[in-house]
């Protein structure tokens, strides 16, 4: 069984170092030690020897597997590196050759224009503020002022989830988290994604606002016009002002439509302003007091306005948009115009 160890070494060792892959080594490896090969063929003898001559015999075939192995360890990393070389050696890199342009993709016109109104609403004092898509009845609409069965309701065609949970219709319950949140002052912007069951050309059942709320003692109808006009001159660089219409929201008496000089035909009159020469853009009004009382605020001691605007129509206004759908299809050849 010695002999057979000795001859067992001697012709793998040659076929080792003659080996010039790595495959090669591999079929070598399972050909003599794998579960199958030659090597552990022999060590199943082992067991006929007598027991006086099994450990010497042991010894043996542990010095050879070992010599073994490590004839095929160093093959092994020999053949390797000699790859490695090959294919550096075949594969040159010309540095001077100029550098390819990864293309950079642009921002969406409705996230610019949610980073716009925020940057200029920041530099007027007021911070971001944020609530859940998925929203309660209660957060959405009754501690709004829309009871139950109000037809107010109406006009903002729900999706709902389950029982009285919805997706929020608009932005305005993040006035609500916030007021339970904080005590006044408060100056507050919230940005968002709103849901209504509504699509065509101005209609998307996904569209995006930003609800404004600012709450202190002293607030009055004058702090919100003046805040309106700085914003909307910012916004559309025109110092045309903004024109207050009387309206009916829920959570706000007394409440108003606000209008922007057309930015198109500025105010003579044309076809995307309807010759009227305005442009509505945002809902607003002074806090009505029946909020006040949802979120444990004194209506007696402190006094707010409140302003919600659609982002897609300011974005279809400041970059001449004719269909909203277009900011929703994900063409490239128009977004990339941002
Ligand atoms: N939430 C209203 C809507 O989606 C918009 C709105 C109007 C928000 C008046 C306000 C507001 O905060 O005061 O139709």
């Amino acid at each position: 069984m010695r002999e057979q160890l000795e001859q067992l070494k001697n012709s793998a060792l040659p076929a080792i170092q003659a080996a010039t892959s790595e495959e090669q080594l591999q079929e070598i490896r399972v050909r003599l030690l794998g579960r199958k090969g030659e090597l552990t063929a022999l060590m199943k003898g082992l067991g006929l020897l007598t027991p006086e001559e099994r450990p010497l015999v042991g010894q043996v075939v542990n010095r050879v597997r070992d010599e073994l192995e490590a004839a095929l360890a160093i093959a092994l990393s020999e053949a390797r590196l000699s790859a490695q070389t090959a294919r550096l050696q075949s594969e040159r890199v010309d540095v001077t050759l100029p550098g390819r342009r990864s293309t950079k993709g642009s921002k969406h016109p409705v996230t610019l224009i949610i980073e716009e109104v925020c940057e200029i609403f920041a530099g007027l004092g007021f911070s971001v503020a944020e609530g859940p898509e998925i929203e309660h009845d209660w957060y959405n609409f009754e501690a709004l002022n829309f009871p139950p069965e109000h037809p107010a309701r109406d006009m903002q065609d729900t999706f709902f989830v389950e029982n009285d949970l919805l997706l929020r219709t608009h932005t305005s319950p993040v006035q609500i988290r916030t007021m339970l949140k904080q005590k006044p002052p408060l100056r507050i912007i919230a940005p968002g994604t709103v849901y209504r069951c509504d699509s065509d050309a101005t209609h998307s059942p996904m569209f995006h606002q930003i609800e404004g709320l600012m709450v202190d003692t002293g607030i009055s109808f004058a702090d919100l016009k003046g805040i309106l006009t700085v914003f909307t001159n910012q916004l559309f660089g025109q110092k045309t002002g903004v024109r207050l219409r009387p309206s009916f929201f829920p959570f706000t008496e007394p409440s108003a439509e606000v209008d922007i000089a057309c930015v198109i035909c500025g105010g003579k009159g044309c076809r995307v302003c309807k010759g009227s020469g305005w442009l509505e853009i945002l809902g607003a009004g002074m806090v009505d007091p029946e909020v006040f009382r949802h979120v444990n605020y004194d209506a007696e001691d402190v006094s707010g306005f409140a302003f919600g605007m659609g982002i897609e129509r300011i974005a279809m206004l400041k970059y001449g948009i004719s269909d909203m759908r277009l900011l929703f299809e994900n063409d490239v050849r128009f977004l990339r115009q941002f």
